[in-house]
């Protein structure tokens, strides 16, 4: 019994934070293990909001130990500043936390190319991403040629290769129309200096985070590994090309981390009772309408990294069905069950009409996917709050039955429903101690 994962299952933003800030203490490490600064993870902690892109969100605990996997695309600019928006609200990142020598580098030369090429339209549509050069620095990984480190900051010839990538990425950028005025941003004389002081700052925070955490697994210590994105945004299984650039969904958990199969006890699939998306791309029970503007009103729906309006509509049981079986999904974790309480009336996707056929199937092509019509199966709203209920049994009738058709449709039991933002609003249920999970203070 030692590695338990918090997955995303739809687009991003289910409250992945709070659930991984809440699991912490039981646990010894908290594994970040994909993605990069395009994350927003939020922990409401009292009367203190935390918003985390880079750093692990066991971080406010003191006894945890917090990792940074190979995995993980790291912006050293923008990690610097994490850590040092943190220490003057007393948490220590030196004491806790460890980055990876194998993990990637975001640098200047792939926001620049993201910031490019984000407008750039694929079948019809943009893909949105964050500007956060995540897709060219997992590009640059792949390749090969162009790649740095975090081990590379540690080298002797570290200036010589940050000179000579800079240069090549001067002529590539200059090719693609970035201005030149954003080319003295990633010229060699800027870029060597920054990097040296990176190494500078963050060199005792490096080390091998596989050789620790397969030390720890085999010392049965506990590992909470806290996935970024959401399966549906997943570049292998997700909705592509309208997806991040790293495995988002369950399947990314070993490959990030360095962490073999075996090690991993229990998935819990993070989900919203509703659904959003930020960015483009098919989104089959997306409101374009007043309910949706409520949603977003009510659930306060705007991107944690970027600030913008997320798209939301109802819950899809055909795409989290889909994401809970690709993930291994062993519980659910069903999080904003406070803004349904609004609503008069609830709808759920049990299935798609695709080309006057009804599937249950999810598509595996994005213009199928916006061919799809959802199938919805509506269910009478409960009407009452549950922002301050605290047990399953002081539940509303009526949220029961909305919690019990989505796990059916799901095919998933649900351990835990979250009624709002604070460590105190989150309920495990009764199924939940399969899990050996317990809610802390
Ligand atoms: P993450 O990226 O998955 O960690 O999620 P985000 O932090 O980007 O977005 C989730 C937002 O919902 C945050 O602002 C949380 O504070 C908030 N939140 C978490 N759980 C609940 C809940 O049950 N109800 C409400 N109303 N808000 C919640
Ligand atoms: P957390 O971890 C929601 C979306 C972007 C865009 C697409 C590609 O907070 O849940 P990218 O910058 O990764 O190349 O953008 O993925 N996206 C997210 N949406 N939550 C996230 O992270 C996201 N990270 C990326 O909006 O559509
Ligand atoms: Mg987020």
């Amino acid at each position: 019994m030692s590695g338990t994962c918090v997955i995303g299952l739809q687009w991003g933003d289910e409250a992945k934070g709070k659930l991984v800030d809440l699991l912490a203490p039981q646990f010894d490490y908290v594994v970040r293990y994909q993605g990069g600064a395009n994350a927003g993870h939020t922990v409401v902690a009292g009367s203190e909001t935390y918003k985390l892109h880079h750093i692990p969100s066991g971080i406010l605990h003191p006894h945890v130990k917090n990792m940074i996997t190979p995995g993980v695309v790291i912006n050293p600019t923008t990690l610097i500043a994490e850590i040092d928006g943190l220490a003057p609200r007393g948490v220590n990142c030196a004491e806790n936390m460890l980055i990876s020598e194998r993990a990637h580098l975001v640098m200047p030369w792939h926001i620049a190319e993201d910031r490019q090429t984000n407008a750039t339209e694929v079948r019809g549509e943009s893909i949105g991403t964050t500007n956060r050069g995540i897709g060219p620095c997992y590009r640059d990984k792949v390749g090969r040629t162009h790649a740095i480190r975090m081990t590379d900051l540690l080298q002797p010839e570290r200036d010589e290769r940050i000179r000579t990538v800079a240069e090549q990425k001067t002529k590539i950028l200059r090719s693609l129309g970035v201005p030149e005025e954003e080319l003295q941003q990633i010229a060699p004389d800027v870029v060597v200096p920054l990097a040296a002081s990176w190494a500078k700052r963050l060199s005792a925070m490096i080390g091998d985070t596989t050789e620790i955490l397969l030390d720890a697994a085999e010392a049965d210590k506990k590992l909470l590994f806290e996935g970024a994105q959401g399966a549906l945004l997943d570049i292998d299984h997700g909705t592509y090309p309208f997806v991040t650039s790293s495995n988002s969904s369950g399947v990314g958990i070993c490959a990030g981390s360095g962490i073999p199969p075996k090690w991993i006890d229990h998935v819990l699939g993070v989900c919203k009772a509703y659904s959003t998306r930020v960015g483009g791309g098919p989104f089959v029970t997306e409101l374009e309408d007043a309910v949706g503007d409520q949603i977003r009103k009510l659930g306060n729906e705007y991107g944690t990294t970027t600030g913008r309006p997320r798209r939301c509509g109802w819950f899809d049981a055909v795409a989290v069905r889909y994401t809970a079986r690709l993930s291994g999904v062993t519980r659910l974790a069903l999080m904003m069950m406070d803004v349904l309480a609004h609503l008069d009336e609830l709808k759920v996707c049990v299935a798609y009409e695709l080309d006057g056929q009804r599937i249950t199937r999810f598509p595996g092509h994005a213009d199928q996917l916006r061919r799809c019509k959802p199938i919805y199966e509506t269910i009478e709203g409960w009407k009452e709050p549950v922002d301050d209920v605290r047990s399953v049994d002081d539940f509303p009738e009526g949220a029961l039955a909305y919690v019990r058709r989505i796990e059916e449709l799901v095919g998933v039991p649900v351990g835990v429903l979250s009624v709002g933002p604070d460590r105190a609003q989150t309920i495990f249920t009764d199924a939940s101690s399969v899990l050996k999970l317990q809610p802390v203070a």
